[in-house]
């Protein structure tokens, strides 16, 4: 059982989306936990304050640290009477980037994983020294809060518990199991505005299928996100895709512009 604690001030942000499609399922299989915490149901005060202004000046406002620590005693308190322990996570775009390895890792986890999502300004320094959050950002941009986040870290992390899924290969088989992007698919109808399915997805040839996939995702992977095949040791028969490309003169950007998309 795959267990977070989220700790938030908007709480309806983050239930929302827990309660649709697999992570709903992953839930109602008892194969996940989301607990949400509302940290203003840990202040001391009449008026629930979990904000000030920043020590200095400035503008924007500080998340209080009191209301974080007291949240995350009392989670670390239920988990320890029984017999567990907590992993203590915190997104932010300071962080390390968070990768499908590390969603792995989280996947795998047996401690319960809080979220801290912060908001404004930012957070209290000390709430960083008392508690030494792994802390992880999605990318270069900045977020309005860590709910988003948050939510990324569960999804990327429920969909590879065995089970969250519905067909136990789809998790295995796309992007990034072995670091490769994604071959394109295809469904009804067979022709759009003029565009058909690639004749060997019609041909019902299991082997030429398969191969004519992992070209494309080698094609995909190279023209979108060469990086991804830096210091990479090629199977034999991906090399072979890889020559055949070159010599079809396919491994260049594709020519469609962003965004051109097809005529109605
Ligand atoms: N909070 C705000 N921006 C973020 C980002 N880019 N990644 C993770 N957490 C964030």
């Amino acid at each position: 059982m795959l267990r977070f604690d989220v700790l938030t001030l908007f709480p309806d942000m983050v239930a929302p989306v827990l309660a649709h499609s697999m992570l709903k399922r992953g839930q109602e299989k008892g194969l996940l936990t989301v607990k949400g915490h509302n940290l203003r149901d840990f202040t001391a005060d009449r008026h629930k304050v979990v904000d000030d202004m920043p020590y200095g000046g400035g503008a924007g406002m500080v998340m209080k640290a009191e209301p974080i620590l007291l949240a995350v005693a009392a989670i670390r308190h239920e988990a320890q009477a029984s017999g567990e322990d907590i992993r203590m996570m915190f997104p932010t775009p300071h962080g390390r980037p968070f990768t499908q390895d590390h969603a792995r890792q989280l996947a795998d986890e047996r401690r319960r994983i809080v979220i801290l999502c912060g908001h404004y300004e930012g957070v209290d320094e000390r709430v960083r020294m008392a508690l030494a959050p792994e802390e992880v950002s999605l990318g270069d941009y900045v977020l309005t809060g860590g709910e988003l986040p948050a939510l990324v870290l569960i999804d990327a992390a429920a969909r590879l518990v065995p089970g969250v899924l519905g067909d136990p290969v789809s998790a295995l088989e796309e992007s990034f199991v072995d670091a490769l992007l994604e071959y394109p698919q295809y469904t009804r109808p067979a022709e759009i505005g003029g565009i058909g399915v690639p004749d060997v997805l019609l041909s019902g040839h299991h082997e030429a299928i398969r191969l004519w996939r992992r070209k494309q995702a080698l094609r995909s992977t190279y023209v979108r996100r060469p990086d991804l095949l830096k210091g990479r040791i090629f199977t034999k028969e991906d090399q072979q895709l890889l020559d055949e490309l070159m010599s079809e003169g396919l491994l260049t950007a594709p020519t469609s512009t962003p965004g051109g998309g097809l005529s109605p």
